[in-house]
């Protein structure tokens, strides 16, 4: 059965970014930068790459930088030519090009499954992919929500990302449980957001990437308020877990980067900045310059 493209996702990007106090007192996490390239922008890049036309971005009290950012800034544009800075002009320009964005807003921060809500009359009856505006995914030839969109073709399943965390580290994922079927993919059995440490039944994490059907939006409007008093996505994702279309875990291919977390963002920064030929040799230098200075 062929079934329809994924063309329109939710990037929510209304979370309050505690971990990143103060830089995030004035704007949200998602616009921090990798070397030169605010996060939510490689997010949405991997979805254009994927065949993505339209985004919603899920704002917070922040909203207004990502709209600026993504869109047209004539007068920038316009002196940076003047000055002859034409590159720098076509890559300001190509950001507000890139793709159609629909900006919502989520009032009060409750939760992640309350954020992709906001995004349910933009994207209506039809199966959608959810990109967390923090996580990188970084595949230059697979994007990881492509990955995904290709499960839900094959099966008319949603599908979610899933990789092995290290022993120890289950405490900070939703932890899922389920076993391979003929597709090669893990079938969902249970789900558990955030497990207490030394308890959690596998160390298959839910990362953030999902492609969901339409069905998820009655679930979501029934979830409560679930660990940590918001309302999480998880909760809901377990009512798609036992349905009979069920919900896959896709191992993703790609290295992950967790960029609303400190080390995970500075891990980001590094390995982004040494895929660029020009960085490349003195990011080296410098890493190892100050592995001797400390
Ligand atoms: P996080 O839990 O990483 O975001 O949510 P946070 O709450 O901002 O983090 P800290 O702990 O305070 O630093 C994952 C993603 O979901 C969004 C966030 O913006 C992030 O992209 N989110 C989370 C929302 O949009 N709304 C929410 O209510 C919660």
């Amino acid at each position: 059965m062929t079934r329809s493209r994924i063309t329109k996702a939710v990037v929510p990007a209304a979370g309050l970014g505690t971990r990143f106090l103060p830089a995030t007192k004035a704007i949200p996490k998602e616009m921090l930068p990798i070397v030169d390239i605010p996060t939510i922008q490689l997010v949405i890049d991997e979805a254009v790459r994927a065949g993505i036309t339209d985004v919603v971005v899920v704002n917070g009290r922040n909203k207004v930088s990502i709209e600026d950012h993504f869109d047209h800034a004539y007068e920038l544009e316009h002196t940076l030519r003047s000055r002859g800075a034409n590159a720098a002009a076509d890559a300001v320009e190509a950001v507000s090009t890139m793709v159609r964005i629909i900006s919502v807003r989520q009032k009060r921060p409750l939760g992640l499954g309350h954020a992709v809500l906001c995004g349910k009359a933009a994207i209506g009856n039809e199966p959608f992919a959810v990109l967390l505006g923090d996580d990188l995914i970084d595949n230059d030839t697979n994007p990881g929500i492509g990955q995904l969109a290709k499960v839900y073709e094959q099966t008319g399943s949603g599908a979610i990302a899933i990789m092995e965390v290290a022993p120890g580290q289950e405490h900070m994922y939703g932890i899922v449980v389920g076993e391979k079927d003929a597709t090669g993919h893990l079938r969902i059995r249970q789900m558990i957001e955030k497990p207490k440490p030394g308890t959690a039944p596998s160390r298959w994490a839910i990362v953030g990437r999902y492609v969901l059907p339409p069905a998820v939006w009655p679930l979501l409007e029934a979830t409560t308020p679930g660990h940590g008093g918001e309302i999480q996505l998880t909760d809901a994702l377990r009512g798609l877990a036992e349905s009979p279309e069920g919900l896959y875990g896709v191992v993703v291919e790609g290295i992950r980067h967790d960029a609303g977390d400190k080390l995970g963002y500075l891990r980001a920064n590094l390995c982004y900045a040494l895929k660029r030929p020009e960085l490349r040799e003195q990011v080296l230098a410098l890493v190892r310059e100050l592995a001797q200075l400390t």
